[in-house]
């Protein structure tokens, strides 16, 4: 029996966890804070909204006082950090809500989980907590800054992250690390690639040019359209960040990725002919600034060590999401008409 705190699961990463984890746990409580942005849509969770064993509520992880009040309400030995401004594309524009969600957001986080799990809170040189507790960190490769040609992301390395986005990551995970040495809080991270699958937000790349070939607008490649992301099944991210919560090392970091890198234009071409469109529909545009060039997971460590590995083909797994958006229209119509945030804002006021 757990008492799961998932921040920001009413994203798209998150979503997909509070699902496998009702699913795969029937045991466990989850509690669901998130701050419904842009980017939260209960849609996502309608089909548990009313499962005994989910609790959401509408916070933001940078509100000490409210996170203090759940944390005395409900009894937390988990908790899974998702909730993050995610889209390096807003963080070019608007680095600063990047800073205050990613990094303060999780400082908050770790003060509340460090007050109400050490056994003497009140005592700066004990390291003791309560039996079982974890605070587990879910972070992007993207720390790592961009790689040339050849060569990995392994888990050894100096971070070296490039935009806001990533730069507020690294800073998360540094501080995530500083509340393990220093206080000895119980934490572990995991460095993921790119994800797809349901529920993406459709300003990423994915599900974005799915949405314009099916209504036939461009489809918008950055620059030469050669740049790689490594792609993993967002149910294989999720099913990772279980596995390590359950049996990582704590202290420990894990890459997270399935081998799977394509250039950006391979993706888009994959997409146009599943759905049998033409490629006129291609449109360079001007490239984003500070583009990394290459991302790829060396995934030894979670491999070996833990025995995860990903269950679904690229070609499967974007068959099967293309197949999700085709018969998922109206959840993607009622993001781009701006209706989910009405309804669920009109409910949590
Ligand atoms: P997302 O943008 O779809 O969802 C983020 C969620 O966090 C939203 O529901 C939003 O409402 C919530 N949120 C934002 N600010 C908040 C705040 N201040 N307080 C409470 N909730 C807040 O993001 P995602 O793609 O699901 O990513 C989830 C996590 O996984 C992020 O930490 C991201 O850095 C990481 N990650 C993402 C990918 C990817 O490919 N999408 C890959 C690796 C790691
Ligand atoms: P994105 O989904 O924003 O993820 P990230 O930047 O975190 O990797 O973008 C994936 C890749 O696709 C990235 O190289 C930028 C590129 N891209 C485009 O070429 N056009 C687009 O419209 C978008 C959103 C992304």
């Amino acid at each position: 029996m757990k008492t799961v705190l998932v921040t920001g699961g009413a994203g798209f990463i998150g979503s997909n966890f509070i699902h496998l984890m009702l699913k795969k746990h029937p045991d466990y409580k989850i509690i669901n804070v998130d701050a419904l942005t842009y980017a939260g849509n209960l849609e996502n969770l309608k089909s548990v909204e009313n499962n005994p064993n989910y609790t959401f509520i509408k916070a933001d992880i940078r509100d000490a006082g409210t996170i203090g009040a759940i944390f005395d309400k409900y009894p937390i030995d988990t908790v899974v950090n998702f909730a993050a401004e995610s889209h390096v594309d807003r963080s070019i524009t608007d680095p600063q809500i990047f800073l205050t969600t990613n990094i303060l957001g999780t400082q908050v986080l770790l003060d509340a989980a460090k007050a109400h799990w050490k056994l003497a809170p009140d005592d700066k040189y004990s390291r003791d907590y309560k039996d079982g507790v974890r605070f587990h960190q879910v972070s992007t490769d993207e720390v790592y800054g961009a790689l040339g040609k050849t060569g990995m992301f392994v888990e050894t390395m100096p971070l070296s992250p490039n935009s806001p986005y990533s730069s507020s990551k690294a800073s998360a995970d540094l501080i995530v690390r500083a509340y393990h040495e220093t206080f000895g809080l119980p934490v572990s991270t995991t460095r993921c690639s790119n994800n797809y699958g349901p529920y993406q937000f459709p300003e990423k790349l994915i599900p974005l040019m799915i949405n314009n070939c099916l209504t036939d607008k461009a489809l918008p490649v950055y620059g030469d359209g050669m740049q790689i992301r490594d792609w993993l099944h967002v149910e294989d991210h999720c099913e990772a960040i279980d596995t390590v919560i359950h049996k990582g090392k704590v202290g420990e970091v894990y890459n997270v990725g399935g081998n799977n890198e394509k250039a950006n234009i391979e993706i888009v071409r994959l997409i146009i002919s599943t759905i049998g469109k033409s490629e006129d529909l291609i449109k360079y545009v001007k490239d984003r600034p500070g583009h990394d060039r290459r991302y790829a997971i060396d995934n030894t460590k979670i491999t070996t060590q833990l025995g995860w590995k990903p269950k679904y083909t690229f070609e499967q797994g974007m068959k099967e999401t293309i197949a999700w958006y085709l018969d998922n229209r109206k959840w993607v119509d009622n993001i781009v008409s701006g209706s989910y945030q009405k309804y669920y804002a009109e409910m949590y006021k």
